[in-house]
């Protein structure tokens, strides 16, 4: 059984002040919640507020938007595995189409940096996803067959089972237009099986699967029912702690 995963991608947002008051309000609600693993991605800024707001509650895990693929040196702006690993990060979100398209990441530097994460003893999540143009052109699993492939390549079963995936269609992202429950899950037993090619079935099964792109308290339940839907990467909706609660709670009910 995997167990969900719902992570806050805070994106561009949220002060130190803005963060710890977030973090205040949510853990009245989830500050026991185990069955969930939530996650919360700060910007870089955030983090150390964040680890500081959420002091004993370890349930309750931190990730980063973004890494290097070198561990140090004269790389001035970058942000290394290794220093995230000083400030006590789990995940690292790597690969999200904001990245890909906003500041030309390939699937080759997105494979590096997944490569130095583990290597780091970050977990990744890998975001995927085809644009409206791919989609229209009928080539939605030819797109993430490459991307998965391109971006998780030399990873071994154990690392795989340790990688996050994360479904997130560009259509959907920021738009409020998400993918239908059915649209998603087809994707999702698509990259299940991509990863059975990869690896082995039993490896696939483990793998976490997020969906992202418009989730809301309005459909998470629905999309999170679907069998290989296992948990969310929220944007927007990430944002207010009411409605990241109410995402967390509707990965709960099945
Ligand atoms: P959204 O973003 O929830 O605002 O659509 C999702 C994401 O980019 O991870």
């Amino acid at each position: 059984m995997r167990k969900k995963i719902v992570a806050a991608n805070w994106k561009m947002n949220m002060t130190q002040a803005e963060a710890a008051r977030f973090i205040e309000s949510m853990l009245l609600d989830l500050g026991e919640i185990t069955d969930v693993e939530v996650v919360i991605v700060p910007p870089f800024t955030a983090i150390a507020k964040v680890m500081e707001a959420l002091g004993r509650a370890q349930n309750i895990k931190v990730g980063a938007q973004n890494m290097y693929w070198e561990k140090n040196g004269p790389f001035t702006g970058e942000i290394s595995g290794p220093l995230l690993r000083d400030l006590f990060v789990h995940y690292v979100v790597l690969g999200h189409s904001e990245r890909r398209i906003l500041f030309g990441e390939t699937d080759e530097i997105v494979n590096r940096k997944v490569r130095a994460a583990h290597e780091a003893t970050l977990r990744p999540i890998v975001c995927i996803g085809e644009t409206l143009e791919q989609r229209d052109m009928g080539n939605v699993e030819k797109i993430l067959a490459i991307q998965m492939r391109g971006s998780l390549a030399g990873l071994n079963a154990k690392e795989l089972q340790e990688t996050v995936i994360a479904y997130e269609p560009v259509w959907a992202i920021g738009t409020g237009r998400n993918a239908t429950p059915d649209q998603a899950q087809e994707a999702h037993a698509f990259v299940r099986h991509i990863l059975g090619e990869m690896a082995d079935d039993a490896t696939a099964e483990r793998v976490r699967i997020q969906y992202g792109g418009s989730v809301k308290p309005e459909n998470a339940r629905e999309l999170m029912s679907q069998p290989d839907i296992d948990g969310a990467l929220v944007g927007g909706a990430s944002l207010d702690p009411r409605s990241f609660v109410q995402i967390v709670k509707a990965a709960r009910e099945r």
